[in-house]
């Protein structure tokens, strides 16, 4: 997993940011570096403008454009922060820092699974891109979905919905188990108790899988420790403390802690 972490802010030119789904946005902004050295499941820090917000919003690269020095990254007004980023218009500028984390590691194989939940479903696209052999993606909304015509082009999508307004009504494991996914290598990003729902899936069926954790971030960067989530050790307690910023945020199903 990549740890070459580019740690220097930039400011960079906001090319587009359009609503793409009820209170979605999609934001492209240009920076070559980062469109340069991005591996798939990585994420940036965005930098709010207020001075009452001094902490980075972390939100993942939802795919790049390394000859055009494109980045492309989709996310949720939930409050102050993501609200500010969603009035900027193409043409002003905003404040980055990145690729940050480890991202997920492609493993080659015949038939890839791919497990999106609400905002986990952008850093899918950059990998289901890169992914050599079949890949099944299965995305889970809690209404309505976004993205998927990008999905589509590399890869056969299903869709799960909590309300029944696209797809399958129910949660993105009921749909996995009712079409029988079938696959060598998991990848998934989402909230945690899907994450928790899938390790024990790829458990019982033994299939290795990587989950991105969204934990609540400060720094963004291993300096605060207010990201810790707990892996398996052989220690007498059983387990440590992993930043989920720096280690992560994608961690082996088979050592994070849920
Ligand atoms: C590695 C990673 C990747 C992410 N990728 C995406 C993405 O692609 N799209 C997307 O919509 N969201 C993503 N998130 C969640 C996103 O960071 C939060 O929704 C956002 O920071 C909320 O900021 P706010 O000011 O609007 O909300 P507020 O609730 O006002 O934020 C207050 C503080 O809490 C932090 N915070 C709040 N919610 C979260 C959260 N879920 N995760 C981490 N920190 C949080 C904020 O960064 C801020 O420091 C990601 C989170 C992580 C950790
Ligand atoms: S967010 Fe500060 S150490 Fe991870």
């Amino acid at each position: 997993m990549c740890q070459d972490n580019i740690k220097s802010k930039k400011t960079v030119s906001i090319i587009a940011n359009e609503e793409i789904a009820a209170g979605v946005y999609q934001m492209v902004f240009r920076e070559q570096e980062i469109a340069e050295r991005t591996k798939p499941g990585q994420f940036v820090n965005v930098y709010c403008q207020a001075d009452s917000r001094i902490l980075p919003r972390p939100i993942s690269i939802c795919q790049v454009e390394p000859r055009a020095g494109l980045v492309t990254i989709v996310y949720m007004v939930v409050g102050q922060g993501t609200k500010e980023f969603s009035n900027l218009q193409a043409g002003q500028t905003i404040d980055v820092l990145g690729p940050l984390g480890n991202g997920f590691s492609p493993v080659a194989c015949e038939e890839s699974i791919l497990v999106g939940g609400g905002v986990g479903t952008p850093p899918l696209l950059e990998l289901v891109k890169q992914l050599p052999g079949t890949k099944h993606v299965f995305l889970g909304f809690r209404t309505g979905s976004y993205l998927v015509d990008a999905f589509k082009q590399y890869a056969q999508v299903y869709i799960a919905t909590d309300d029944g307004s696209v797809g399958q009504q129910g949660t993105v494991i009921d749909l996995m188990n009712a079409v029988g996914a079938k696959g060598q290598q998991v990848y998934a990003c989402g909230p945690k108790p899907m994450l928790a729902a899938l390790k024990t899936w790829t458990n019982e069926r033994d299939i290795p899988a990587q989950l991105s954790l969204e934990e609540r971030m400060g720094c963004g960067i291993g300096a605060c420790v207010g990201c810790v989530c707990k892996v398996k050790t052989d220690t007498e307690s059983g387990f440590t403390y992993k930043k989920v910023c720096k280690d992560g945020p994608v961690f082996d199903a088979k050592e994070v802690i849920l």
